[in-house]
């Protein structure tokens, strides 16, 4: 079997890329490893930047989006029994934030791909790359129990963090740098209309809490838990006793409860791998960089990467050029750092560190004060938050 780009993973890197090669007419084959069902259904992050919705509109895939994603032009920090607004509209010209769940976008370039007759192969097992520093490169897999080999001019690792594309690069050659953070977040999905006309961003005494959503009648609420907890340890009711007592700290705002419908525990990261190209292979999105969830990045990264890559290979089909491929890293890592730096501040400035003594938790409340004072800080929070451009 043959194809221009073998793409591995059909999370949002994966499907978009091989959507974005199509339109320039380059063909591509997505392997998956788990069935369309699962990947339609896993709960993940829902905020997508100005940019990632401009990037999923001019690509043909702002139809579902434009009608049930839900613009916002602010979110709310809470601390010290105080709320304060940060007013993207104001402070970024105009620029705002789209709630569509990442699983919402999923589905749409699945559905897209398919209607245009592009190839994705769910439930493949033992994916291995081969001979990815040759013009030659291949994957060999298994489908339905049959061995296959796929023949492809380039490779496209979008196979997120556990994937096995990054392990596929010689350790010697690649450069990554990480951080790990003493906490974790439990996230739950509620059947219940929203408390409040923006995501809540809560520094309280007990630790971080978030009020998000995903439509008018489904709530996504997290908080801040230990790394060792386990779902076991938060039945619905004590959830709801920490939702409660870390987001309702000023008066007369209550959080409105509902079925709690999905439970999870995410441990939070900064990871880069700075070798996003070996070869024939190139890495996008979660296989190459993760962040904490604390500024909503992630999807939004892998986005990203993957708009310069379907120009990169465009640019080699067209023309022959490989400068764009050779400039592939570069041009995302720029992107990618600033989300980092943004996501890390934000973690910092919002949990409480377990190691922290009174006089860490005091300068974050500095922070806020002064976050909620000047308007270059809440600018700067605000051009991060909608989205950075670099030019
Ligand atoms: N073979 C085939 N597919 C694989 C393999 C493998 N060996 N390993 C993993 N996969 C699949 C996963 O099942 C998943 O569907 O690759 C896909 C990777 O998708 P994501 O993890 O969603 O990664 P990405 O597309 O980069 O999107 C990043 O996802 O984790 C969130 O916060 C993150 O929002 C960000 C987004
Ligand atoms: C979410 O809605 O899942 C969400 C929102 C904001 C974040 C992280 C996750 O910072």
């Amino acid at each position: 079997m043959q194809t221009q780009v073998g793409i591995i993973g059909a999370g949002p890197a994966g499907l978009l890329l091989s959507h974005l090669l199509a339109l320039h007419g380059i063909n591509s084959v997505v392997l998956e490893s788990r069935s369309r069902e699962y990947v339609e259904n896993r709960v993940r992050a829902g905020v997508l930047e100005q940019r990632t919705v401009d990037l999923l509109i001019q690509a043909g895939l702002g139809t579902r989006l434009q009608q049930e994603g839900m613009q916002h032009h602010g979110i709310e920090l809470r601390f010290s029994n105080k709320a304060h607004r940060i007013n993207f509209n104001e402070l970024t010209d105009g620029k705002g934030i789209t709630i569509y769940g990442q699983q919402e976008v999923v589905k749409d370039l699945i559905s897209t791909r398919l209607a245009a007759g592009g190839e994705i192969q769910f439930n493949v097992s033992a994916v291995c790359l081969q001979k990815i520093d040759s013009e030659n490169p291949s994957i060999e897999y298994t489908a339905d129990g049959v061995n296959q080999n796929l023949e492809c001019d380039f490779i496209a690792g979008c196979d997120g963090f556990h994937g096995i594309s990054r392990s596929s690069i010689p350790t010697n050659k690649i450069s990554s740098f990480d951080r790990t953070y003493p906490f974790a977040w439990l996230g739950v999905l509620v059947n219940a209309p929203p408390s409040s006309d923006v995501l809540i961003y809560a520094n309280s005494p007990d630790g971080f809490a978030l009020h998000s959503m995903r439509s008018p009648t489904v709530t996504r609420n997290y908080i801040q838990c230990s790394l060792d907890d386990n779902l076991d340890g938060w039945p619905d009711d004590r959830v709801w006793q920490a939702l409660h007592s870390r987001l309702e700290t000023i008066e007369g705002w209550t959080l409105i409860e509902g079925e709690i419908t999905e439970k999870s525990i995410t441990p939070m990261r900064s990871y880069v791998c700075e070798t996003m190209r070996h070869g024939r292979l190139f890495l996008a999105g979660d296989a190459a960089h993760i962040v904490p969830p604390t500024g909503a990045k992630g999807m939004n990264l892998a986005l990203s990467d993957v708009s310069y890559l379907s120009e990169a290979i465009n640019a080699w089909y067209l023309a022959g050029s490989e400068e764009k491929l050779i400039n592939y890293a570069d041009n995302c890592l720029r992107h990618v750092w600033r989300g980092e730096h943004f996501s890390w501040h934000m973690t910092s400035l919002l949990h409480k560190f377990p190691s922290d003594n009174q006089f860490q938790a005091r300068l974050q409340i500095a922070e806020l004060e002064f976050l909620s004072q000047s308007n270059s800080a809440s600018t700067a929070l605000a051009e991060n938050y909608v989205g950075y451009k670099f030019n």
